[in-house]
């Protein structure tokens, strides 16, 4: 990614005037001077290196902010209003933990302040997350762009893009509040790896959850995984780790947006990972039958309709040879585990408040009748991730 050197140009004068808190537009009118010699990053990297900072102080100070906020939001804060939601439905005469109904929820919260107050602050933490990354990164767009650009042929690795997909309806949402979503914003990858990281309370910065997860990655019976692919891949941080645990497998991954996949081939690039990445649909991704070993859909089932969930789960089976493995992580069903009213409450706000279209659909859908349907031999004891939220599912295509 654009580093501070290469944003500010970065002689000595203007590195003591960015130090002294310079904006973008300063910052930008300084980008003809001197260039610093040759990696030199004046503003690094986060602890272990994967995540580069936020190009300017301003903006990482900002974000660093919101993170704070959303944090409080979600424990001291969210705790509180967890407890008081749980209280009011008590006092309503149901079992919060027997999770009612979200009409019986809604009515028995009622118009509690502390509970508003506080869904009104997780809205207004991801509103002021994706404004400042927005803002950001446009305020150097053509930089951005540019670096994209550039990186498109570099490898190791390939980037398919096509912009002539045709790219359904419902994965062009604003999912998360995201201006833009992962279609509409050239440079929504950036957008989303950074916001995601601020959501995930910086969990994102070394790849955390895609590195426990390539770390757990089942392996058919037969021991081969000769080819892997990640479909909805975003940004491609799992495809790199799993390249990273089998350097000799052939690692592919697909997206239907092409900012996250061209942000994600050029992150790849830069840590010399020969990884493919293809601007395809889950639902048709155009590989041969029985051609992947192992295939994984990370978080992209909640996002996706039940009509399109199962077109993907068999397309997903025509692909994988028999006694492939296929892994669909993703947060558990109604079926799979009943919320508490305080955690249905909480999933309505992600639904309503943060444009989670298709999630209440996703969790009220049987999804392992969905995977056996499709011809899947279902497992329920798959490797996960250790939050207690995620499912263990699992499918093998039958030999
Ligand atoms: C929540 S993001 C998950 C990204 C990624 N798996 C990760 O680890 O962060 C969902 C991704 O699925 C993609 N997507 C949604 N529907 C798709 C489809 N039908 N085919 C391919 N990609 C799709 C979106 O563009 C988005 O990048």
């Amino acid at each position: 990614m654009i580093d501070r050197r290469t944003l500010v140009g970065g002689s000595a004068a203007i590195t003591g005037a960015v130090t002294a808190g310079l904006n973008s537009r300063d910052a930008d009118a300084a980008v003809t001077t001197t260039s610093l010699p040759k990696n030199v990053d004046l503003r690094g990297r986060y602890t272990e290196g994967r995540l580069e900072r936020l190009p300017e102080l301003d903006m990482e100070s900002r974000l660093e902010f919101v993170q704070g906020f959303r944090k409080w939001s979600l424990r001291e804060f969210g705790m509180k209003s967890s407890n008081r939601i749980n209280q009011l439905v008590k006092e309503a005469g149901q079992d919060a933990k027997l999770s009612p109904p979200i009409d019986d929820v809604l009515a028995a919260v009622g118009d509690d302040l502390s509970v508003w107050t506080n869904a009104r602050c997780k809205t207004t933490a991801q509103q002021l997350m994706w404004k400042n990354l927005v803002d950001g990164f446009h305020a150097n767009e053509k930089g951005y762009l540019e670096e994209l650009k550039a990186a498109e042929n570099s490898g190791p690795g390939t980037l398919e893009l096509n912009p002539a997909l045709a790219v359904p309806e419902y994965a062009r949402h604003e999912i998360h509040i995201q201006p833009g979503g992962y279609i509409g914003d050239p440079l929504g990858g950036y957008v989303y790896h950074y916001g995601v990281n601020v959501f995930t309370l910086n969990l994102q910065s070394e790849d955390a959850f895609h590195r426990e997860l390539a770390a757990i990655i089942p392996v058919p019976e037969d021991g081969k995984l000769k080819r892997y692919l990640d479909i909805g891949t975003g940004v491609a941080q799992l495809p790199m780790a799993i390249k990273e645990r089998f350097p000799e497998t052939e690692v592919w991954g697909i997206d239907a947006g092409a900012p996250m996949l061209r942000y994600g081939h050029m992150r790849a690039a830069e840590s010399s990972l020969d990884i493919h990445l293809a601007q395809r649909l889950a639902e048709n991704t155009g590989f041969d039958d029985n051609s992947f070993d192992v295939v994984t859909a990370y978080i992209l089932f909640h996002e996706v309709p039940t009509e399109n969930a199962r077109k993907i789960l068999a397309e997903v089976r025509r692909i994988l040879r028999p006694g492939g493995i296929f892994l669909p992580v993703d947060f558990k069903t109604f079926s799979q585990a009943r919320p508490s009213a305080s955690g249905r409450f909480n999933q309505w706000w992600d639904h309503v408040h943060n444009n989670e279209v298709w999630t209440e659909e996703y969790r009220s859908s049987d999804f392992i009748q969905l995977m056996t349907d499709a011809g899947l031999k279902v497992r329920e004891d798959a490797p996960t991730l250790s939050a207690a939220f995620w499912n263990s599912i699992m499918g093998i295509k039958p030999v």
